[in-house]
């Protein structure tokens, strides 16, 4: 088998893949990017949709914001649903401007493949037989079936970005590595109606019959989550069952509802909290949810991610521009610290919204007491905003 070289290997084209190696390549800095799944399956999983403003501006700095400034939609503020009243919370005069930006996880994996494209720079899908070695040397090496070929690469550095079920993470010795986790006692099932959003900003929803929330894709497009159990069969709920529970935890005293519409897609997602420390061994370099993973009640999975390769890719081309590696050793206390403040961030969310088995009428008060302080008090709406929206990227 044939060794070819590339300063940088990338395992995984999710978001993390291809903007850290679009990032590289505005730096001059060539990678090769190698994916199990097909094309078609990495564009059309439904995931995030929700930017901070740090993952808009980093859109807007790499040139690739053309479609997220003509199709985002910009929200300054969210609802909190609880009691049967819609309570809002106005993020950006809690920031000083800032705000989110819904446009699809799937839109952002198009434009940075389109991008990839242009410059003509190696992306495979459908590898087979990934795997990482020498991780501990100055030349590690990326291998991979592609189209019947083994390729063998030599690299520089391996960039980890192939989620939380890819191979980098498994390839460090597990004495080299800690995990911190831990799993919730219920998932969401989520779906994607054809229905016009039948409010301007996100509703996140706290009832006695679980959590829900009521999110958007575009102007025609409503997207739906609500809390289940983490075994539940998708078969078991209808299209009917799902709205009539849906209606019956986001509707409002005031006659708010969603408005309901064909399904288009359904899926249950488990909920976890990860992180594995350190983000690195070696020459790997582990990012987004290879590293770590959050409960979406926060959004900030995606976000993450992004904040991760950015760092990344300026320790990477700081490295072959002047030897230093300074920034490559900072990369994973840095990562941890914002990584350890989404984990809180995320969690808190979901431990206020979230109904658990053994909780008791106690419970479900103290839950309702925690929401009338929070949209009462400027200091714990200012910190609810200034977490949700995100701090900037370093
Ligand atoms: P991934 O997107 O998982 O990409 C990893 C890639 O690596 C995949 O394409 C995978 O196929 C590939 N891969 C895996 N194994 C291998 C291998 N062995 N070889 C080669 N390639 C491999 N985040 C937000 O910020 N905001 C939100 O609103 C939000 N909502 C969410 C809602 C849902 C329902 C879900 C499930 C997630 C949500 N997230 C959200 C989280 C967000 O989708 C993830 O954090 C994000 O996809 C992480 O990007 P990534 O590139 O690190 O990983
Ligand atoms: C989404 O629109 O998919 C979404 C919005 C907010 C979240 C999670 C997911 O917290």
């Amino acid at each position: 088998m044939p060794t070819t070289r590339t300063p940088v290997g990338i395992v995984g084209a999710g978001p993390a893949g291809l903007m850290l190696g679009h990032l590289l390549h505005l730096s001059g800095i060539d990678s090769v990017i190698v994916e199990n799944r097909s094309e078609e399956h990495v564009v059309e999983r439904v995931r995030a949709g929700v930017l901070e403003q740090g993952t808009v501006d980093l859109m807007h700095d790499v040139g690739l914001d053309e479609r997220l400034r003509r199709e985002g939609m910009r929200h300054e503020g969210i609802h909190l649903r609880f009691a049967g009243t819609r309570h809002r919370i106005d993020m950006s005069g809690f920031t000083g401007g800032r705000a989110i930006t819904i446009y699809g996880q799937n839109e952002v994996v198009k434009d940075l493949i389109a991008a990839r494209r242009t410059t003509g720079r190696p992306l495979y899908f459908e590898s087979s037989e990934v795997s990482v070695l020498d991780l501990e040397t100055s030349s590690p090496r990326m291998r991979f079936v592609h189209d019947g070929d083994e390729h063998e690469i030599a690299c520089s550095f391996i960039a980890g970005c192939d989620g939380f079920h890819g191979v980098c993470r498994q390839s460090i010795p597990t004495s080299h590595l800690t995990a911190y986790e831990r799993e919730y006692p219920f998932a969401w099932l989520g779906i994607l109606a054809d229905a016009a959003p039948a409010s301007d900003e996100l509703v996140y929803s706290m009832s006695e019959r679980g959590f829900a929330l009521f999110s958007m894709r575009t102007p025609t497009v409503t997207r739906l989550y609500l809390q289940c159990a983490p075994d539940e069969e998708i078969d078991a709920w209808s299209d009917d069952r799902i709205w009539s529970e849906l209606l019956a935890r986001l509707s409002t005293l005031d006659g708010w509802q969603p408005n309901v519409g064909p399904i288009m897609q359904k899926a249950v997602t488990p909920m976890r909290s990860f992180v594995a420390e350190p983000m690195r061994y070696g020459r790997l370099f582990l990012a987004g949810d290879a590293a770590h993973i959050v409960p979406p009640t926060g959004a900030k999975g995606l976000n993450l991610a992004m904040a991760d390769v950015k760092r990344l890719s300026n320790a990477i081309a700081a490295f072959f521009a002047t030897g230093s590696e300074v920034e490559l050793d900072r990369y994973s206390a840095c990562g941890l610290k914002r990584t350890w403040r989404a984990q809180r961030f995320s969690w808190w969310m979901t431990s206020m919204l979230h109904q658990q088995e053994g909780n008791n009428p106690f419970d479900y008060r103290r839950q309702l007491a925690e929401l009338e302080y929070l949209v009462s008090s400027t200091a714990a709406m200012t910190s609810l905003s200034e977490n949700y929206v995100g701090t900037p990227f370093d």
